[in-house]
């Protein structure tokens, strides 16, 4: 059980931001500088989710982390951050520990890339990571792939996706952003685990942020996991229970206005509904072999437990 705090946590504001008919909440400062790709990434949004949480926390609790936009952007003194996907929290992980380590495995990747013919090398770290699924490939792959889209092959949990036509950022980039990470993630700690063994540690006053998969699309994606809402849902309602805030971002809203998904969201669980802008879709176009991850996702929707 990781060493939480029991001290609250106050979001560092720069202005007062009140959203019509609720009080008045923090405004949490943009950090748009991504470290992975990652689909469903929220970076470019995060600072107005996090500006719906509650302005006194104590711990800040992450279980579906992904490329872990909104615990970046908020930087939290004391948080706990997890997802099962575990060559991803490989690369969390080292971040923390080793962030020269994270540094030279770009680098390492980048050369040879810079040096030999782009696909073919690109494909020689697809296939590495294919044989032996890990950190190391899987960092510098969502950063090269095609449209940052790392898709898995449902069957087998291969990743299917070709080499971008774009020129990943130079390794003295990267390191620039890891550096710059690796701060923003001090008070953090990191594990592998399913989203319930993660929630079920929140105690009272901790703010739990969850943004699990939620479009069928999504069954091709994060390692093609399953997902099951309905466990979620149990789960958000045990920690409201005993008294741990949740936020959840459930799904979007479509140009048309239309909700994306028609989910069978509980009574009572929930106290307020918000929709965060995302400016444009967030799901590129991305169509291959018959998949398609198209969506015009406007804006977000965020479910509040208080
Ligand atoms: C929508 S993404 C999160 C994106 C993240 N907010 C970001 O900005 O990058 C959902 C994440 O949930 C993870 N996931 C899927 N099933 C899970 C489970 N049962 N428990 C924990 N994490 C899970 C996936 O690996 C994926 O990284």
């Amino acid at each position: 059980m990781p060493d939480l705090s029991q001290t609250p946590h106050r979001i560092t504001t720069t202005m007062q931001l009140t959203i019509p008919g609720t009080s008045v909440r923090p405004q949490v400062d943009p950090f748009k500088m991504q470290l992975l790709k990652w689909i469903g990434n929220k970076q470019r949004f995060a600072h107005e989710i996090a500006s719906y949480f509650p302005p006194d926390f104590r711990n800040y609790i992450e279980p579906f982390l992904g490329s872990g936009a909104v615990l970046s952007t908020l930087a939290p003194a004391h948080a706990i951050a997890s997802d099962t996907f575990a060559p991803l929290m490989e690369i969390w992980t080292t971040l923390q520990t080793s962030p020269e380590t994270l540094g030279a495995w770009y680098r390492e990747r980048y050369e040879a890339m810079a040096a030999g013919d782009k696909v073919e090398v690109y494909e020689r770290i697809k296939a590495s990571y294919n044989q032996d699924p890990n950190g190391a490939d899987l960092l510098y792959l969502c950063r090269s792939c095609y449209g940052g889209v790392v898709r898995f092959r449902k069957s087998d949990g291969y990743m299917s996706t070709p080499c971008g036509v774009h020129n990943p950022i130079s390794p003295e980039s990267f390191d620039m952003r890891v550096q710059e990470w690796h701060r923003r993630t001090a008070g953090t700690t990191f594990i592998t685990a399913d989203f319930e063994e993660t929630m079920e540690m929140a105690q009272p006053g901790d703010i739990v942020y969850c943004d699990p998969p939620y479009t069928h699309s999504q069954a091709i994606l994060y390692g093609a996991q399953e997902f099951d809402l309905r466990r979620l849902f149990e789960a958000i309602a045990r920690c409201k229970d005993r008294g741990v805030y949740v936020a959840l971002s459930i799904d979007g809203k479509k140009k048309s206005g239309d909700i994306l998904c028609d989910l069978p969201i509980p009574d009572g669980l929930f106290e307020e509904e918000a929709f965060v802008n995302c400016g444009r879709s967030m799901l590129r176009r991305f169509q291959m072999q018959g998949e398609s991850l198209e969506a015009e996702v406007v804006a977000d929707r965020l479910l509040l437990t208080y």
